[in-house]
């Protein structure tokens, strides 16, 4: 078996340096020319890191998720997907109708999506209000959360930064046991439809709005019908 193959390896770099290289790598692997311009921001470019609790949406999913914030943000909206990777990606991908007459951001941990440039705003759930001095309050027409834990102590901070950022539209994707914390800190509502992830979660996932959406009645399928 060759040096490659063994899986037994221990890399004999410290942890920071290996930070730093797979920085390098993720930065350049973006800016790679071979590569289409779509390529970059295929859902699943960034690999899930559990430690993270990254969970990418099913390609489908985040299509559907990309269509309705393009409909409710409307001609030259803005909006910003917090802790919420994949939606933006979709919106960049060129794929999406309507998605190069709105703008998009991606709040994230991850510094992995620094990849993305003066679209990345660096966030952390524990200091939600630590943003960006650029970054002016009530200037998202529509806010996409998907917060990493289901717990209300996650939640409720991140509920701050949304109430921050948004004009008045909140789209938050969680676990169907946040409904009533959801509520009580966003008052938004069930959709009936139906989030789906690359792989199977054991909690279920649903979608909650505070506006007359149409994923409030539609299960999955295209949301354009
Ligand atoms: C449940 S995943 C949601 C991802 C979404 N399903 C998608 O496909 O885009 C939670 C997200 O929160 C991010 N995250 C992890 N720790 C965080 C923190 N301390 N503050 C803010 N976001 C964090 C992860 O990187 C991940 O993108």
């Amino acid at each position: 078996m060759s040096d490659s193959d063994d899986d037994d390896d221990v890399p004999a770099l410290s942890a920071h340096t290996l930070a730093a290289l797979q920085e390098f790598y993720n930065e350049t692997t973006a800016q790679d020319e071979s590569s289409t311009p779509g390529d970059q921001f295929a859902v699943g470019a960034v690999e899930e890191d559990w430690r993270m609790s990254q969970f990418w949406y099913s390609d489908e999913t985040a299509t559907q998720l990309a269509e309705e914030v393009v409909r409710e943000a409307g001609e030259g909206g803005r909006i910003a997907c917090v802790s919420a990777p994949s939606a933006y990606q979709k919106l960049k991908q060129g794929v999406v109708d309507g998605a190069d007459r709105v703008s998009a951001v991606v709040l994230e941990y991850d510094r992995r999506f620094a990849a993305y440039g003066d679209d990345f705003i660096f966030y952390d759930y524990n200091e939600p209000l630590s943003l960006p001095a650029h970054v002016a309050p009530q200037s998202f027409d529509i806010v996409l959360a998907d917060p990493p834990y289901l717990s209300e102590e996650c939640l409720s901070k991140v509920a701050k930064t949304i109430q921050y950022l948004s004009k008045g539209k909140v789209l938050l994707c969680t676990g169907a046991i946040m409904e009533k914390c959801a509520k009580q800190l966003l008052d938004v509502r069930m959709c009936s439809f139906l989030p789906k992830h690359n792989r199977n979660l054991s909690n279920e996932f649903r979608c909650f709005v505070n506006y007359p959406s149409r994923l409030l009645s539609c299960r999955g399928a295209s949301t354009s019908d």
